[in-house]
């Protein structure tokens, strides 16, 4: 093994955090939450990647309050799952594996109906996409009283779930989710100081790094999803994302991690490789939701082959303009690119669908220097993201 394959099996820190190894288990919502409700289920998922070697495993999409989630049945921060919560990170950290928790909002983008307003809010009046089918076609612009209580849901949700174990918070300022709606030039119409140059539109991230960073103090770490790009015409783009990961990282980040693409309006970028549009026309079980694929699918998901490490070449410019640790995602599937990865100073690798098809895969690599995954990156695992039982990879779990 080469000292930079090796380096991928030894231990460091993340602000003061001890991880075994450099693997941390991307998130990936994991579903398994009805009516918000973590599941024994979503406990055995973790438990798997927890035995599998992983240093760190990510509880997807937490959000930050009942309003924050694309629908009723994601995981939502409050008091009411306290107990459920502790006991599942106490088992994680039982089998020797730390937990972060993915902290989400989708803003305007939702098709959540349970919701305090009549309509999800975002930066300002706009399409609600996801929500068309059930009718929810519109968001609502915030209001500043509304960005004020948007940054605290932030704040207290930051400190509830430190409060309950969790080890890091990922804060997700990408794939077109609430935050990022106010990073895009292309969703963030607003005049006011919240919108316009790039410096305005990231005002309101920085507000939560800030609040979240009062929650949990200084030697706790918090980590940042990023867009590299948004893909889209207009959007934002991988100059962009230099300019935003400094900022990110000149307010006190501890972590970039960089992926790219938008849920709403470009998702093929994050995952590259089989085009999803078939698999989620066959989960798909509402005749309205098959017929509004069938008319948007072909432009709403694009053609991205696979390749290995499909963000190195932009993840490096960031990494060449920030000084925080930088943590990669996507298309990391062999020792190989575990190894090049370190040779070029990424401090850790974020693992999404390699670990859904083998979730143990770090130990096995670390066993067999010519490792590579058996994921074909077929995508079939994204349309099992509502299957009842949560989302698994069909290829090699079928029966799941
Ligand atoms: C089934 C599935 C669900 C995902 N859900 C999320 C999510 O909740 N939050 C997120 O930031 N990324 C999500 N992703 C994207 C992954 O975190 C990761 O960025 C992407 O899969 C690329 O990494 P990979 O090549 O290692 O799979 C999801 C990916 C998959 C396959
Ligand atoms: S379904 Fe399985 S093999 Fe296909 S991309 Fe997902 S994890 Fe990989």
């Amino acid at each position: 093994m080469t000292p930079d394959l090796a380096k991928c099996f030894e231990p460091t820190t993340l602000n003061g955090l001890t991880l075994k190894n450099r693997f941390i288990k991307a998130g990936t919502f994991e579903g398994m939450t009805a009516n918000g409700i973590p599941s024994d289920a979503l406990s055995r998922f973790h438990q798997t990647i927890a035995e599998g070697g992983s240093a760190m495993t990510t509880i997807g999409y937490c959000a930050t309050e009942a309003d924050g989630r694309l629908n009723e049945n994601m995981l939502y921060m409050h008091e009411g799952i306290r107990e459920s919560l502790t006991s599942m990170i106490d088992d994680l950290h039982q089998l020797g594996t730390k937990v972060s928790g993915q902290m989400g909002h989708g803003g305007g983008f939702s098709k959540n109906r349970d919701l305090r307003r009549k309509r999800p809010l975002g930066p300002n009046f706009g399409l609600n996409s996801l929500g068309i089918p059930q009718g929810m076609f519109f968001c609502d612009g915030m209001s500043i009283a509304d960005i004020k209580h948007f940054t605290q849901q932030y704040h207290d949700a930051a400190k509830f779930m430190k409060s309950v174990g969790f080890d890091a918070l990922e804060i997700h300022f990408g794939h077109g989710y609430g935050l990022c709606q106010f990073i895009s030039p292309k969703t963030n119409k607003r005049k006011d100081q919240y919108g316009g140059s790039l410096e305005n539109r990231m005002r309101l991230p920085l507000e939560v790094l800030a609040a979240v960073r009062s929650a949990v103090g200084d030697s706790f770490p918090i980590i940042g999803k990023i867009s590299l790009t948004e893909g889209v015409r207009g959007g934002l783009h991988y100059d962009d994302a230099i300019k935003i990961g400094v900022m990110l990282d000149k307010a006190g980040i501890d972590g970039i991690v960089t992926s790219g693409g938008t849920s709403t309006m470009n998702p093929m970028i994050m995952f590259r490789g089989g085009n999803i549009l078939q698999p989620m026309l066959k989960a798909e079980s509402s005749m309205l939701m098959k017929a509004m694929l069938t008319l948007v699918g072909p432009r709403l998901f694009k053609d991205y082959p696979y390749h290995e490490l499909y963000f190195l070449e932009h993840a490096k410019r960031l990494r060449d303009a920030v000084s925080c640790n930088m943590i990669y995602v996507g298309g990391a599937s062999t020792n190989k690119s575990f190894e090049l990865l370190m040779k070029e100073g990424f401090d850790f690798i974020q693992l999404g669908r390699t670990l859904l098809s083998d979730p143990a895969l770090p130990l096995k690599a670390q066993k067999d220097s010519g490792y590579k995954s058996s994921c074909i990156h077929c995508n079939e695992c994204v349309a099992t993201i509502e299957h009842p039982s949560g989302i698994h990879c069909p290829r090699f779990f079928p029966a799941a």
